[in-house]
Parts: structure tokens; sequence; C-alpha cells
């Protein structure tokens, strides 16, 4: 995506010590960001608050989030927001993730109008409350027309109930004539993917220092950059994203290759 230079710079003023918008180089930045935002939980009982107050605070780093890639110009900004395995929570918990998920969305799409962004869900929908559901569809018809980023939000999101889903389709293609076994490579088994049309993420950061996948993208990252920060997502910064694109620049992505020189 372009990027608009003037308004990227006056985002980036008032840099911290440690890093600068001059730190990493505009030419080089990744297509496609990938944030697993952990933490939400931890940053509120360090505070002695409910932890449902994390998940409140973790909008704000959210929205930051979407407009960083913006004006960092990235094609495709992914985020984990609720897995397959987080139905496990305590019932008022999955509610208020729930609720919080549809009263953000509306509050948030003039955000996505002025900005171009157009939204995608990875997940199955679906199965999601009806409030939840309604809003999700609103901002998909809302957003269909803009040609700017995609931003991708993961709720009821499993990378391996993904995988299934997708090779139960491909069988039944194969079963209703449409397609040949010998055909199925990469490509094609990628299509049926909910990332489909989307470039694999170039770099994936997670949040609160856990060092695994919980479930995340397992085809798409085969390649990826991984960057774990011990930030809490509601304390995630403008400034951190830069610290993580600097890291990825600082990389050398072989892709099973050699160094080049
Ligand atoms: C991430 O924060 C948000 C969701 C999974 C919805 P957590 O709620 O997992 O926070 P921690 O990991 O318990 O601190
Ligand atoms: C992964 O975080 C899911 C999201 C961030 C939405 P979890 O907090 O659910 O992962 P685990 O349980 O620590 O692996
Ligand atoms: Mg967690």
């Amino acid at each position: 995506m372009q990027i608009d230079t003037e308004k990227l710079e006056a985002y980036y003023a008032d840099a911290p010590e440690d890093i600068a918008l001059s730190d990493i180089d505009l030419a080089r930045i990744p297509r496609h960001v990938s944030i697993i935002m952990d933490g939400n939980g931890r940053w509120a009982q360090a505070r002695g608050l409910d932890r449902s107050e994390g998940h409140v605070a973790g909008v704000d780093s959210l929205r930051e989030a979407v407009t960083t890639s913006v004006r960092l110009g990235l094609d495709v900004l992914s985020v984990y927001a609720f897995s397959t395995e987080n139905w496990k929570r305590p019932q008022h918990e999955v509610d208020l993730l729930m609720h919080l998920f549809a009263t953000t969305l509306i509050h948030e799409l003039p955000l996505f109008h002025q900005e171009n962004v157009r939204l995608r869900f990875l997940g199955d929908i679906e199965a999601l409350p009806e409030e939840t559901r309604k809003v999700f569809q609103q901002g998909l018809d809302e957003t269909a027309d803009h040609d700017g980023m995609v931003f991708a939000l993961a709720v009821n999101y499993g990378a391996r109930a993904e995988i299934v889903r997708a090779a139960k389709h491909l069988i039944q293609e194969v079963e209703d004539g449409n397609l040949e076994p010998e055909e199925i490579d990469d490509e094609r088994f990628s299509q049926e993917l909910y990332t489909a049309g989307l470039p694999d993420p170039d770099l994936l950061i997670r949040t609160s220092g856990e060092m695994r996948l919980s479930n995340y993208l397992l085809w798409q990252l085969a390649y990826t950059e991984f960057y774990v920060t011990d930030t809490y997502w509601p304390d995630f910064s403008r400034w951190d994203f830069l610290r993580a694109i600097r890291s990825f620049q600082g990389r050398n992505r072989r892709f099973g290759g050699v160094a080049k020189a």
C-alpha cells in the first residue's frame, strides 16, 4: 500500500529514546503482519482489576494497531481475537467478549470508512451469538467496496478446524467430479482456508511473552518471522509495533535456501 509520509511522520513524532521511525526501512515494510493479542487478563490482574477490564483496554490497542498498520502501508493486518478453545472460559467472560466484538465493530466502522479498510473474518462466525454475527455481517457489507488495507479479525478461529474444513471441502469437490486429486497442491489447498487470497504473514507478533501458537494459522505461518514481546496487549503501542518491524528487518529470510551475500 501507498505510504503517506507526511501523515506517517506526524504519527510517529515524540519518539522514545530507543526507537524512531528512521530506524526502519520504509521500502521493506512487511506486507502482512499478524498479531496474537495476548495478556489482557494478566494486564488487568496486575492492576487489581477484573479480567474484563483488560479486554476493554485491549480495544484501544487494537484501534491503534489498525491505524499504525494503515500509516505504515501494510496490505494486511490480521489479529487473533478469539480461538475455538476460548469457549472454555467462564461464560460471563465469553459473553463479555462477544458483546465487546459487536459494540467495538459498530463504533469503529467510521474509522474503516475513513481509512478505506476492508474487513474480513477468519473462523466460523456462523456459530457466534446473533448480535455479534449481525454486526459482523454489517461490517463486511459496509466495507466490501474498500480497496485499502485488509483487516482480518480471527474470531472462533482454530487452525486445525480450518485445515479439516478445507480437506473436507476438497474431498467433496472430488466426489462431485469438479476436481482431480492431482490438482490439489499447496496453492489449491490455500484457497480453501479462511485466508484465501491473502498473502501469508511475513511477521507474527505475540504479546505477553508466551512462545506458542495456540492453534493459530498453522498452515500460513510456515515461513513467517516470529516476534514475541513481554508487553501485555493493552500496553502495546505504535512504538512496540515499530520495534517488531525493526527486528523483522534485521532477519535473514532464507525460505530454505542459502543466505544472500
Ligand atoms: C487475550 O488475552 C484475549 C483473548 C484471548 C480473548 P487473555 O484473556 O488470554 O489474557 P491472559 O493471557 O489471560 O493474560
Ligand atoms: C490465544 O491466546 C488466543 C487469542 C489471543 C485470541 P490464549 O490466551 O487463548 O492462549 P493460551 O491458552 O495461553 O495458549
Ligand atoms: Mg492468554
